[in-house]
Protein backbone atom coordinates (compact mmCIF):
# COMPACT_ATOMS: atom_id res chain seq x y z
CA UNK A 1 0.00 0.00 0.00
CA UNK A 2 1.15 3.36 -0.74
CA UNK A 3 1.28 6.12 2.01
CA UNK A 4 1.09 9.40 0.99
CA UNK A 5 3.22 12.08 2.82
CA UNK A 6 1.24 13.89 6.06
CA UNK A 7 -0.53 16.70 5.54
CA UNK A 8 1.49 20.08 6.35
CA UNK A 9 -0.58 22.64 8.23
CA UNK A 10 1.52 24.99 7.19
CA UNK A 11 1.15 24.72 3.51
CA UNK A 12 -2.97 24.95 4.18
CA UNK A 13 -2.75 27.86 6.88
CA UNK A 14 -0.46 29.74 4.07
CA UNK A 15 -3.01 28.87 1.46
CA UNK A 16 -5.84 30.06 3.63
CA UNK A 17 -5.08 33.07 5.40
CA UNK A 18 -4.38 35.48 2.43
CA UNK A 19 -7.78 34.27 0.94
CA UNK A 20 -9.82 34.06 4.12
CA UNK A 21 -13.49 34.80 3.01
CA UNK A 22 -14.83 38.02 4.91
CA UNK A 23 -18.08 37.50 6.53
CA UNK A 24 -19.43 39.14 9.64
CA UNK A 25 -19.26 36.28 12.32
CA UNK A 26 -15.59 35.74 11.76
CA UNK A 27 -15.16 39.42 13.31
CA UNK A 28 -16.53 38.57 16.12
CA UNK A 29 -15.80 36.19 19.07
CA UNK A 30 -19.06 36.77 20.89
CA UNK A 31 -20.16 33.02 22.27
CA UNK A 32 -23.93 33.90 20.94
CA UNK A 33 -23.41 35.94 18.06
CA UNK A 34 -20.79 32.72 16.91
CA UNK A 35 -23.78 30.11 18.22
CA UNK A 36 -26.23 31.74 15.88
CA UNK A 37 -24.45 31.92 12.74
CA UNK A 38 -23.73 28.38 13.07
CA UNK A 39 -27.09 27.95 13.72
CA UNK A 40 -28.36 29.95 11.01
CA UNK A 41 -25.30 28.42 8.57
CA UNK A 42 -26.43 24.80 9.07
CA UNK A 43 -29.27 24.28 6.72
CA UNK A 44 -28.49 27.87 4.90
CA UNK A 45 -26.18 29.35 2.25
CA UNK A 46 -24.11 32.11 3.88
CA UNK A 47 -25.12 34.65 1.26
CA UNK A 48 -29.02 34.39 2.85
CA UNK A 49 -27.63 33.79 6.34
CA UNK A 50 -25.47 37.40 6.40
CA UNK A 51 -28.79 39.67 6.46
CA UNK A 52 -30.69 37.37 8.68
CA UNK A 53 -27.88 37.39 11.37
CA UNK A 54 -27.28 40.73 11.32
CA UNK A 55 -30.98 41.60 11.58
CA UNK A 56 -31.44 39.11 14.57
CA UNK A 57 -28.64 39.92 16.92
CA UNK A 58 -29.67 43.25 16.10
CA UNK A 59 -32.73 42.66 17.72
CA UNK A 60 -31.33 40.14 20.06
CA UNK A 61 -27.78 40.61 20.67
CA UNK A 62 -27.71 38.34 24.11
CA UNK A 63 -29.23 35.77 25.30
CA UNK A 64 -31.07 37.52 27.78
CA UNK A 65 -32.48 39.90 25.07
CA UNK A 66 -33.95 36.53 23.11
CA UNK A 67 -35.01 34.81 26.11
CA UNK A 68 -37.12 38.00 27.07
CA UNK A 69 -38.87 37.74 23.73
CA UNK A 70 -41.79 35.45 22.78
CA UNK A 71 -40.51 32.78 20.61
CA UNK A 72 -43.11 34.15 18.31
CA UNK A 73 -41.23 37.13 18.10
CA UNK A 74 -38.02 34.95 17.27
CA UNK A 75 -39.96 33.12 14.90
CA UNK A 76 -40.97 36.64 12.98
CA UNK A 77 -37.10 36.98 12.62
CA UNK A 78 -36.05 33.72 11.63
CA UNK A 79 -39.00 34.03 8.44
CA UNK A 80 -36.98 33.22 5.15
CA UNK A 81 -34.17 30.68 7.02
CA UNK A 82 -36.35 28.07 7.03
CA UNK A 83 -36.28 25.13 9.39
CA UNK A 84 -37.87 27.15 12.01
CA UNK A 85 -37.41 24.34 14.96
CA UNK A 86 -33.43 26.04 14.29
CA UNK A 87 -35.34 28.79 16.10
CA UNK A 88 -37.00 27.06 18.81
CA UNK A 89 -33.82 25.86 19.83
CA UNK A 90 -32.19 29.07 19.87
CA UNK A 91 -34.75 30.43 22.36
CA UNK A 92 -34.86 27.69 24.25
CA UNK A 93 -31.00 27.74 24.71
CA UNK A 94 -31.00 31.45 25.48
CA UNK A 95 -33.92 30.76 28.29
CA UNK A 96 -31.61 27.81 29.85
CA UNK A 97 -28.86 29.97 30.10
CA UNK A 98 -30.21 32.99 31.37
CA UNK A 99 -32.11 30.36 34.24
CA UNK A 100 -28.51 28.89 34.58
CA UNK A 101 -25.23 30.29 33.85
CA UNK A 102 -25.98 34.10 34.36
CA UNK A 103 -26.96 34.45 30.49
CA UNK A 104 -23.54 33.17 29.38
CA UNK A 105 -22.75 30.39 27.06
CA UNK A 106 -20.69 27.61 28.84
CA UNK A 107 -17.18 27.09 27.16
CA UNK A 108 -17.30 23.03 27.96
CA UNK A 109 -18.14 20.57 24.91
CA UNK A 110 -20.61 18.66 27.33
CA UNK A 111 -22.76 21.49 29.13
CA UNK A 112 -23.09 23.11 25.27
CA UNK A 113 -23.75 19.09 23.77
CA UNK A 114 -26.80 19.46 26.88
CA UNK A 115 -28.46 22.67 25.64
CA UNK A 116 -32.00 22.07 23.45
CA UNK A 117 -30.19 21.59 19.50
CA UNK A 118 -26.29 21.98 20.14
CA UNK A 119 -24.68 18.77 18.49
CA UNK A 120 -21.50 17.86 18.17
CA UNK A 121 -21.20 19.98 15.36
CA UNK A 122 -22.25 23.45 16.70
CA UNK A 123 -20.54 22.94 20.32
CA UNK A 124 -17.46 22.58 18.05
CA UNK A 125 -17.82 25.51 16.05
CA UNK A 126 -18.45 27.64 19.41
CA UNK A 127 -15.64 25.89 20.97
CA UNK A 128 -13.68 26.81 18.30
CA UNK A 129 -14.88 30.16 16.64
CA UNK A 130 -15.83 32.08 20.17
CA UNK A 131 -13.51 30.25 22.70
CA UNK A 132 -10.77 29.93 20.25
CA UNK A 133 -10.09 25.94 21.33
CA UNK A 134 -8.18 23.84 19.07
CA UNK A 135 -11.04 21.59 18.39
CA UNK A 136 -12.08 19.66 14.99
CA UNK A 137 -15.30 21.28 13.19
CA UNK A 138 -16.41 18.67 11.15
CA UNK A 139 -18.97 20.69 8.93
CA UNK A 140 -20.30 19.09 4.86
CA UNK A 141 -16.92 20.74 3.91
CA UNK A 142 -14.36 19.72 6.18
CA UNK A 143 -15.99 16.08 5.95
CA UNK A 144 -15.12 16.42 2.44
CA UNK A 145 -12.07 16.91 2.34
CA UNK A 146 -10.93 14.65 5.45
CA UNK A 147 -13.04 11.86 3.55
CA UNK A 148 -10.69 12.55 0.23
CA UNK A 149 -7.30 12.88 2.44
CA UNK A 150 -8.08 9.48 3.58
CA UNK A 151 -9.28 8.15 0.63
CA UNK A 152 -12.14 6.69 1.78
CA UNK A 153 -15.65 6.72 3.87
CA UNK A 154 -15.38 7.77 7.47
CA UNK A 155 -17.44 7.01 10.30
CA UNK A 156 -18.37 9.88 12.40
CA UNK A 157 -15.55 8.69 14.81
CA UNK A 158 -12.94 8.60 12.51
CA UNK A 159 -13.50 11.71 11.16
CA UNK A 160 -13.79 13.27 14.40
CA UNK A 161 -10.73 12.15 15.32
CA UNK A 162 -9.28 13.00 12.07
CA UNK A 163 -10.08 16.89 12.89
CA UNK A 164 -9.13 16.87 15.93
CA UNK A 165 -5.61 15.25 15.04
CA UNK A 166 -4.93 18.13 11.85
CA UNK A 167 -5.63 21.27 14.43
CA UNK A 168 -2.21 23.40 14.83
CA UNK A 169 -1.63 23.91 18.76
CA UNK A 170 -3.08 27.72 19.18
CA UNK A 171 -4.25 27.45 15.55
CA UNK A 172 -8.24 26.39 16.19
CA UNK A 173 -9.74 29.62 14.95
CA UNK A 174 -7.54 30.03 11.78
CA UNK A 175 -7.37 26.27 10.95
CA UNK A 176 -10.95 25.51 11.06
CA UNK A 177 -11.99 28.60 9.29
CA UNK A 178 -9.01 28.15 6.40
CA UNK A 179 -9.88 24.22 6.11
CA UNK A 180 -14.11 25.39 5.63
CA UNK A 181 -12.84 28.18 3.42
CA UNK A 182 -10.89 25.23 1.28
CA UNK A 183 -13.90 23.05 1.15
CA UNK A 184 -16.28 25.81 0.13
CA UNK A 185 -13.56 27.03 -2.84
CA UNK A 186 -11.98 24.56 -4.12
CA UNK A 187 -12.77 20.53 -2.41
CA UNK A 188 -16.54 21.15 -3.47
CA UNK A 189 -18.49 18.57 -4.52
CA UNK A 190 -16.63 18.69 -7.45
CA UNK A 191 -13.18 20.07 -7.09
CA UNK A 192 -10.36 21.86 -8.78
CA UNK A 193 -7.43 20.15 -7.44
CA UNK A 194 -4.40 22.21 -9.13
CA UNK A 195 -4.37 24.74 -7.25
CA UNK A 196 -4.82 22.92 -3.54
CA UNK A 197 -2.28 23.04 -0.96
CA UNK A 198 -3.33 19.27 0.00
CA UNK A 199 -3.04 17.91 -3.29
CA UNK A 200 -0.07 15.69 -2.82
CA UNK A 201 -0.94 14.24 0.42
CA UNK A 202 -4.74 13.97 -0.51
CA UNK A 203 -5.37 10.29 -1.58
CA UNK A 204 -7.64 10.43 -3.53
CA UNK A 205 -6.32 12.91 -5.38
CA UNK A 206 -2.41 10.91 -5.65
CA UNK A 207 -5.07 7.78 -6.24
CA UNK A 208 -6.17 9.85 -9.46
CA UNK A 209 -9.81 10.37 -8.36
CA UNK A 210 -11.10 6.85 -8.74
CA UNK A 211 -14.84 6.44 -8.43
CA UNK A 212 -16.46 6.70 -5.80
CA UNK A 213 -15.61 10.02 -4.56
CA UNK A 214 -15.00 8.86 -1.25
CA UNK A 215 -16.85 11.90 -0.03
CA UNK A 216 -20.06 10.41 -0.49
CA UNK A 217 -21.90 9.01 2.13
CA UNK A 218 -18.86 9.69 4.16
CA UNK A 219 -19.90 10.99 8.09
CA UNK A 220 -20.48 15.15 8.22
CA UNK A 221 -20.89 15.15 4.21
CA UNK A 222 -24.46 16.50 3.51
CA UNK A 223 -26.58 14.85 0.91
CA UNK A 224 -29.20 17.20 -1.36
CA UNK A 225 -32.06 18.43 0.26
CA UNK A 226 -35.44 17.27 -1.15
CA UNK A 227 -36.69 19.84 -3.45
CA UNK A 228 -38.69 22.79 -1.63
CA UNK A 229 -41.06 23.22 -4.26
CA UNK A 230 -44.31 21.40 -3.04
CA UNK A 231 -43.11 20.13 -0.05
CA UNK A 232 -44.60 19.86 3.53
CA UNK A 233 -41.49 22.39 4.91
CA UNK A 234 -43.04 24.93 2.22
CA UNK A 235 -46.08 24.61 3.19
CA UNK A 236 -45.37 25.11 7.08
CA UNK A 237 -43.70 28.16 5.88
CA UNK A 238 -46.54 29.38 4.24
CA UNK A 239 -48.43 29.07 7.98
CA UNK A 240 -45.61 30.57 10.00
CA UNK A 241 -45.32 33.37 7.34
CA UNK A 242 -48.82 34.23 7.22
CA UNK A 243 -48.80 34.09 11.00
CA UNK A 244 -46.27 36.56 11.12
CA UNK A 245 -48.47 39.04 10.26
CA UNK A 246 -51.62 37.90 12.54
CA UNK A 247 -53.41 35.24 14.06
CA UNK A 248 -55.50 33.42 11.39
CA UNK A 249 -58.25 31.06 11.05
CA UNK A 250 -57.09 27.43 11.38
CA UNK A 251 -59.58 26.38 8.67
CA UNK A 252 -57.55 28.50 6.31
CA UNK A 253 -54.92 26.23 5.95
CA UNK A 254 -54.50 22.40 5.33
CA UNK A 255 -54.77 20.42 8.65
CA UNK A 256 -52.17 18.58 9.04
CA UNK A 257 -49.37 21.07 8.81
CA UNK A 258 -51.08 23.27 11.36
CA UNK A 259 -51.06 19.93 13.57
CA UNK A 260 -47.71 19.61 12.67
CA UNK A 261 -47.01 22.67 13.46
CA UNK A 262 -48.53 22.57 16.83
CA UNK A 263 -47.19 19.52 17.78
CA UNK A 264 -43.64 21.45 17.37
CA UNK A 265 -45.02 23.98 19.48
CA UNK A 266 -44.22 26.62 16.39
CA UNK A 267 -47.93 27.88 16.59
CA UNK A 268 -50.95 27.62 18.84
CA UNK A 269 -54.19 27.61 18.89
CA UNK A 270 -57.05 29.91 20.43
CA UNK A 271 -60.50 28.77 19.79
CA UNK A 272 -60.48 28.79 16.06
CA UNK A 273 -57.51 30.91 15.11
CA UNK A 274 -53.81 30.27 14.99
CA UNK A 275 -50.90 32.07 16.51
CA UNK A 276 -47.20 32.01 16.78
CA UNK A 277 -46.21 31.51 20.44
CA UNK A 278 -46.84 34.09 22.89
N1 LIG B 1 -20.35 27.47 7.60
C1 LIG B 1 -20.45 27.10 8.87
N2 LIG B 1 -19.65 27.84 9.66
C2 LIG B 1 -19.05 28.74 8.85
C3 LIG B 1 -18.13 29.79 9.07
N3 LIG B 1 -17.68 30.05 10.29
N4 LIG B 1 -17.72 30.47 8.01
C4 LIG B 1 -18.19 30.17 6.78
N5 LIG B 1 -19.06 29.21 6.51
C5 LIG B 1 -19.49 28.49 7.54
Amino acid sequence: MTREPPIDPGQVLAWGVPRMREFPWRRTRDPWKVLVSEVMLQQTRVDRVIPKWTAFLAAFPTPSACADASLGDVLRLWQGLGYPRRAKNLHATAVEVVSTNRGRLPDSLDALLALPGIGPYTARAVLAFAFERDVGVVDTNIARILARTAGERLTPRRAQAAADELVPVGEGWTWNQVLMDLGAVLCRPRPTCDECPLSSTCAWAVAGHPGPDPAVGSAGVSVAQAPFEGSDRQRRGKVLAALSGAPCAADAFDAAIVDSLVRDGLIERDGDQLLLPR
